[in-house]
């Protein structure tokens, strides 16, 4: 069984999980569960990053222990992920036991290794982006991230010896070009590590909200630091390393370069792939606690339900592209996709089988579409090859097009009059096809795809035979199975 390693970013407690969180943890599902029904042995991980200024500040803000606001914050992202029917195999929290000692045992290592070395540093800080800013870098004295106001520190301080990784990093990039992806993405992570690398900054000294450097106490290590080594502590040594490690953007940088430096200071093996994805807006504009704009996916679920939410984040933007969340846009990607085109092909062909044919069908050979399923398979499996969910879902999108024209061609209400053997033939053909459909929404829109299985007649574990129907869309067809159309699958939805 072939092994996916796959993570989503580990996320800060101090917000409230929103779409953007939800983004990248549902594209990660829907790999994961891709690779599962593939057959792979998956490891899926998320979790959150529970120290540093941020969240100090966030807890005396709020008058509670860092303590006190991670456990409860922390909570909001599980039940979230529980929400959203994500179906990671671990949920590791940087204030756990297990990734102290993770974290001490490296630095300790490093330290010795003479990768880790004490120093005096003296630069500025931001400590909403938690990142370290040489004065030349700053905007207008500002942080060039973020524009908030950045503080100068001067302490003494651990450094990485990341300078010492320049080479071998340009080297490891050369070797394997599919490490950072998306490409365009790529070649300004060159383009920096080839102007030369600093030594970076790997703790704190007042910052008590950390984890203690092994025998020097007054000192945490660094929250990137720490945080990054999260997919280390939740590993087991056997499926090291990392397939994919997702994220947004915005810290493409820390996994491209920091990272891999360490692993390499470590003489670990690297990941094999980290792709940043882009960033959604929410009404054409940047989500930000001052307007108190984010997104919160929980109070889409009502309306659109869980798959409308997983499936119009996919489909929407091309993965790695920018986006903008709209009610207007959900709404519309919702009646056009779901609930006209999918829902429509279901509910139009499971009535006429239980009106003409008492609910269940003969064989039939399959046709010109089911035949074309195999072709559009191989396409489903290389757009996720390349992540290209929003291609995914086009390719499935149009053999839904395809069979509703094919049901408006043949128009089966009419042809049972005339010709009952002809009917039945074009309905099992689209009966076929809904059950294909079925399996190949199944990591996208999961439960959905359970309900369109059972209504096809099936009483089988979907994600068990899912593979074995994709590939052979006959497979399991037993002539004579009762279709039960029951519930709507999407309902249309007036405008937002
Ligand atoms: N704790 C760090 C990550 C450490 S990983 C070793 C962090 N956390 S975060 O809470 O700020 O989450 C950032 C991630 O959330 C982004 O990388 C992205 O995956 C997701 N997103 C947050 N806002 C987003 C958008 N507006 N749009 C898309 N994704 C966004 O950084």
């Amino acid at each position: 069984m072939k092994k996916f390693f796959i993570t989503t970013p580990i996320y800060y407690v101090n917000d409230k999980p929103h779409i953007g969180h939800a983004y990248t943890t549902v594209a990660a599902d829907v790999l994961a569960r891709w690779r599962r029904l593939e057959g792979g042995e998956v490891f899926f991980l998320t979790g959150t990053d529970e120290h540093g200024s941020k969240i100090a500040q966030a807890a005396q803000s709020q008058g509670v222990t860092p303590q006190e606001l991670v456990d409860r914050e922390s909570q909001k992202f599980r039940d979230l992920w529980k929400d959203l029917n994500i179906s990671n195999d671990d949920f590791i929290r940087t204030t756990e036991a297990r990734h102290r000692e993770t974290v001490g045992k490296v630095f300790e290592r490093l330290l010795k290794k003479g990768d880790v070395y004490k120093g005096h540093y003296e630069d500025w800080y931001c400590v909403s982006c938690e990142s370290f800013w040489l004065e030349s870098e700053l905007t207008e004295g500002n942080c060039p991230d973020c524009g908030r106001k950045v503080e100068k520190l001067k302490e003494e301080s651990y450094f990485f010896r990341q300078s010492a990784y320049e080479k071998k990093l340009l080297e490891f990039y050369d070797k394997n070009p599919e490490f950072l992806s998306p490409k365009k993405r790529a070649q300004e992570m060159v383009n920096f590590v080839k102007s030369g690398l600093r030594d970076v900054s790997v703790s704190r000294l007042k910052e008590k909200w950390g984890i203690a450097i092994p025998g020097d106490a007054g000192h945490t290590v660094y929250v990137w630091f720490d945080a990054l080594l999260n997919y280390l502590t939740a590993s087991d040594p056997k499926i090291w390393p990392p397939d994919i490690h997702l994220m947004g953007k915005e810290i493409f940088r820390f996994h491209a370069v920091l990272w891999p430096a360490l692993l390499l200071a470590l003489d670990l093996p690297l990941p094999k792939k980290v792709f940043a994805h882009g960033w959604w807006t929410a009404e054409g504009e940047k989500m930000s606690k001052s307007k108190g704009n984010f997104v919160d996916p929980r109070a889409l679920i009502p309306d659109y339900g869980v798959d409308g939410i997983r499936y119009f984040l996919l489909r929407e933007v091309p993965f790695g592209a920018d986006g903008d969340f709209s009610m207007a846009g959900l709404t519309a990607r919702y009646n056009s996709d779901l609930a006209n085109n999918l829902g429509n092909l279901f509910s139009r062909t499971l009535t006429l089988i239980e009106k003409n044919f008492g609910g269940a069908l003969a064989a039939a050979p399959p046709g010109d579409i089911v035949q074309g399923l195999a072709g559009k398979l191989k396409l489903v499996r290389d757009a996720y090859d390349r992540l290209a969910f929003s291609e995914v879902l086009e390719i499935l999108g149009a053999v839904v097009t395809e069979a509703n024209r094919y049901i408006d061609e043949k128009a089966p209400w009419n042809l049972v009059k005339t010709d009952k053997a002809a009917a039945e033939k074009t309905l099992a053909e689209c009966l076929a096809v809904l059950r294909w459909l079925a399996c190949a929404f199944y990591p996208v829109m999961p439960a959905s795809a359970a309900l369109m299985w059972g209504q096809a007649g099936e009483d089988s574990d979907l994600s068990q035979e899912a593979l074995k129907v994709l590939e052979d869309p006959m497979h399991g067809w037993t002539p004579g199975r009762k279709v039960q159309k029951g519930q709507i699958l999407f309902q249309r939805k007036n405008k937002p």
